[in-house]
């Protein structure tokens, strides 16, 4: 495994043991204890969106492990692709650092730069994927849960990058998901056979959110305007009327539902503020489990 580009391109036994590191340095971090092994490595950040989790967590994670990350916006250097070719930018990166993360609108800008880099380049989001935001999610779930085989998560929403990486980590992990959307915001077709084939019946759809929720474990939502979506604003909060994630949705769901949440949070339209903030809700624990994945991701990717 060279980089983390996206789940179901990884082996179900990979991405548990990647869960079973984020659980043990997780531990040993909580204890007081350090594990230096990136000592002197450096991770180059580029980011043509905004971020607070994942620019954060990477960087911290990178000082717990002995190393650094630097912090690239595209104005630094002339923009992604058009100062300089993704391929000669790839090649660059890799003379001076140990691994490259990125977060960028296109999905084939990640693409290009794994292909070309000799180093590990790990998605930090896309317009189509958001895999580390997804492993985070699974290990939140199991902890918990106390387990991840059988568990049925409800998706209200957008059938957007975070509700497919999703899909994918049900699919490796022995999850089901529901994903309910209004009509033309549904995952596309191709996405839920990738998952269905990987596993039988991972994912259904429908446009019902309360169909969506009956008998699930975990429900998660995600804005309605990811970013790069800003001008369909309006229309989008029209046309997901009804898919709020609310009090009363949650009257359609078991007492001990979990809701989870990526982040960031827009109260009043994807989730309710009583709903955030409620006993139900899990959302900073899931954010915190951003640090603890990713810690073992950069271990396990750039360790050598
Ligand atoms: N959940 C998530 O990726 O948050 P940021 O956009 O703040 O990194
Ligand atoms: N779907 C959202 C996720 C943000 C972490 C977006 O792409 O903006």
């Amino acid at each position: 495994m060279k980089d983390f580009i996206s789940i179901d391109k990884c082996s179900s036994q990979q991405l548990q043991k990647l869960l079973d590191l984020s659980s043990e340095l997780k531990g040993l971090y909580k204890a007081g204890g350090r594990d230096l092994s990136l000592a002197g490595k450096t991770l180059v950040m580029l980011f043509e969106k905004p971020s607070l989790r994942t620019r954060i967590s990477f960087e911290v994670a990178m000082t717990n492990l002995g190393g650094s990350a630097i912090y690239v916006k595209p104005e630094d250097i002339g923009g992604i692709g058009k100062r300089e070719p993704i391929k000669d930018m790839a090649r660059v990166l890799s003379r001076y650092a140990d691994g490259i993360m990125a977060r960028t609108f296109e999905h084939s800008t990640v693409i290009e730069l794994a292909e070309y880099s000799t180093v590990p380049v790990i998605n930090a989001l896309t317009d189509w994927l958001h895999p580390c935001q997804a492993m985070a999610d699974v290990l939140t779930i199991s902890e918990h849960c106390g387990r991840i085989e059988g568990i049925k998560i409800a998706f209200i929403g957008d059938g957007n990058n975070v509700a497919r990486s999703l899909c994918f980590g049900c699919a490796k992990l022995g999850m089901k998901i529901s994903i309910a959307s209004p009509s033309g915001y549904e995952l596309d077709e191709k996405s839920v056979q990738t998952a269905n084939q990987i596993s039988a019946d991972t994912v259904t759809r429908t446009n019902n959110p309360i169909e969506a929720v009956a008998g699930a474990d975990i429900i998660y939502t995600d804005t309605w305007v990811s970013m790069g979506m800003e001008s369909e604003k309006q229309k989008r909060l029209k046309d997901f009327e009804g898919f709020q994630v609310d009090g009363e949705l949650l009257k359609s769901a078991s007492g001990k539902v979990k809701v989870m949440h990526c982040l960031p949070a827009h109260r009043g339209d994807e989730i309710s503020d009583e709903v955030i903030e409620s006993e139900n809700s899990i959302v900073f624990d899931q954010a915190e489990n951003r640090l603890h994945f990713q810690r073992a991701l950069l271990k396990k990717l750039m360790e050598k």
